[in-house]
C-alpha cells in the first residue's frame, strides 16, 4: 500500500506593516504577554502594550523567559496561566519565547486533561509574535526545552503546540542588528534548502520551500544594506514563516542536526552554525542523484539558470559560501577564536549527538558516524 500523505496549514497569519493592530479585533479583556527581559527594557514590548493600552485590555507581562528556557520557567510561565486566566497567551520573541510559550501551552492543556476540575482551566487563545525572522517557530509544532536538573534538551512534538494565530510586523524586527539579521535569515535558508530536498518532502511542503527561498534571494542583500526597509523585513518574515511551514511538514537534514550540538557546545548562534555547515552539507548531499536534481530547480529560483545537474552540487554550494561572504558571515570554526585541541576533543562526542537528531532522519543522503565526524572536522 502506498504511504499516505498529508499536509496541513495552521495557524491564521497576519502580516505586513501595521498587522499588530489586529490585537483589538480579537474581543479579549484580559491577556497574558510571555516575553524576555530585553524586549521589555529595549521597551519594544511597548508596540504590543500600547495597542493594548488604547484599547482597555487589561494584560500581565510575564518577562522570565530566557534563551534554552528550561521547565523551570515553563512551571513559573504555567503558573501565571492558571492563576490569572487570560483569554489569550500572547509571545512576543524570538524563538526561545515563542518555544517557551509553547511549553507552556503544553503543559495547560495536559493540566486540563488531567485536573479533576476541568472547568477551572480554560485554554487561552495563543497568539506567536515573532521579533526576529528566522525559526518560523509561529508555526510549527514542536519545541524544544531544557530539564532544569539534568540540563539535558528534549524536544516536545504536538499540534496542541501550534499557535491559533501568528502576527508577522516588520515593525518588530527593523531594529534586529546586522549580523543577527544575516544569521537568522541563513536559518531560513537552510530550512528552505533542507526542506526541499528532505524525504519526506512533498508537493506543498515544496511549494513553501522554493518561495522562501526565492524571498530569500529578492530580499537579503537588499536589507543587510537597508535594515530599516520595512518591505525587504516584511519579505524575510514572509520567507521564515514560509519555511517553517514546509519544514514542519517535511523535517529538514544534518546541517541542522550538526548545528544543533555546535550552537550548544560552543554557544554560538543557531542561524551562524546552520551557515557555515551548509556548504558542506550541499557538496555531500551532492552524490544522491535525485538530490542534484533539486538542486538545479533552487538555483534556478537563486538565478543560476541552465545549470547541469552533475554540477549543481558545486555550483551551490560557491553560491552560499559566496552569499556568507557578502553577510560578513565567518566560513569556519577557526575564524571565531574556537581553541583547536577544544574542538578535536568535541568532535566524536558531536558526531554522535548529530547522529541521533532528529533532523538526520529525513536527509536525502544517509549519514553514518564516520560521515559526520569527517564533515564536523572540516568545519574548522
Ligand atoms: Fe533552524
Amino acid at each position: 500500500m502506498n504511504q499516505i500523505n498529508s499536509f496541513y496549514i495552521n495557524p491564521k497569519i497576519s502580516f505586513g506593516e501595521n498587522s499588530l493592530l489586529s490585537l483589538k479585533n480579537f474581543g479579549f479583556t484580559k491577556v497574558c504577554i510571555a516575553t524576555d527581559k530585553f524586549m521589555v527594557e529595549s521597551r519594544l514590548i511597548n508596540k504590543v502594550t500600547d495597542i493594548l493600552d488604547n484599547n482597555n485590555i487589561d494584560y500581565h507581562i510575564f518577562d522570565e523567559i530566557t534563551p534554552d528556557p528550561s521547565t523551570e520557567i515553563i512551571e513559573k510561565g504555567l503558573s501565571h496561566i492558571v492563576n490569572l486566566k487570560p483569554h489569550a497567551l500572547i509571545a512576543v520573541g524570538g524563538g526561545s519565547v515563542i518555544d517557551a510559550a509553547k511549553a507552556i501551552m503544553y503543559f495547560c492543556i495536559q493540566l486540563k486533561k488531567n485536573f479533576i476540575e476541568e472547568d477551572k482551566i480554560d485554554k487561552p487563545y495563543f497568539i506567536a509574535i515573532p521579533t526576529t525572522a528566522g525559526t518560523g517557530s509561529e508555526v510549527t509544532n514542536f519545541s524544544v526545552i531544557t530539564d532544569a536538573n539534568t540540563k539535558n534538551k528534549f524536544p516536545l512534538t504536538n499540534d496542541i503546540m501550534l499557535p491559533d494565530e501568528a502576527i508577522l510586523d516588520p515593525i518588530l524586527t527593523v531594529s534586529v542588528p546586522k549580523s543577527i539579521t544575516a544569521s537568522t535569515a541563513m536559518d531560513v535558508l537552510t530550512h528552505g534548502i533542507e526542506s526541499y530536498i528532505s524525504t519526506n518532502s512533498n508537493i506543498f511542503s515544496q511549494m513553501y520551500a522554493l518561495k522562501s527561498i526565492e524571498l530569500i534571494r529578492l530580499n537579503l542583500l537588499k536589507c543587510f544594506k537597508d535594515l530599516h526597509n520595512m518591505k525587504y523585513r516584511n519579505n524575510l518574515q514572509i520567507a521564515s514563516c514560509m519555511a517553517g511551514i514546509s519544514f514542519n511538514s517535511s523535517g529538514l537534514g544534518i546541517t541542522h542536526s550538526i548545528a544543533h550540538g555546535l550552537g550548544s557546545s560552543f554557544h554560538l548562534p543557531h542561524g551562524l552554525c546552520n551557515a557555515i555547515v551548509l556548504p558542506y552539507i550541499i557538496e555531500f548531499n551532492g552524490r544522491d542523484a535525485k538530490t542534484r536534481e533539486c538542486y538545479v530547480k533552487i538555483l534556478e529560483i537563486m538565478g543560476a539558470s541552465n545549470v547541469s545537474s552533475s554540477e549543481s552540487a558545486a555550483i551551490l554550494k560557491e553560491v552560499i559560501i559566496s552569499l556568507n561572504k557578502a553577510l560578513e558571515i565567518p566560513l569556519n570554526l577557526r575564524s571565531l577564536d574556537i581553541n583547536k585541541k577544544q574542538f578535536d576533543a568535541i568532535v566524536p562526542n558531536l558526531a554522535q549527538t548529530a547522529y541521533k537528531d532528529i533532523c538526520t532522519s529525513t536527509n536525502p543522503v544517509s549519514a553514518s558516524i564516520n560521515d559526520l565526524d569527517s564533515i564536523i572536522r572540516r568545519l574548522y
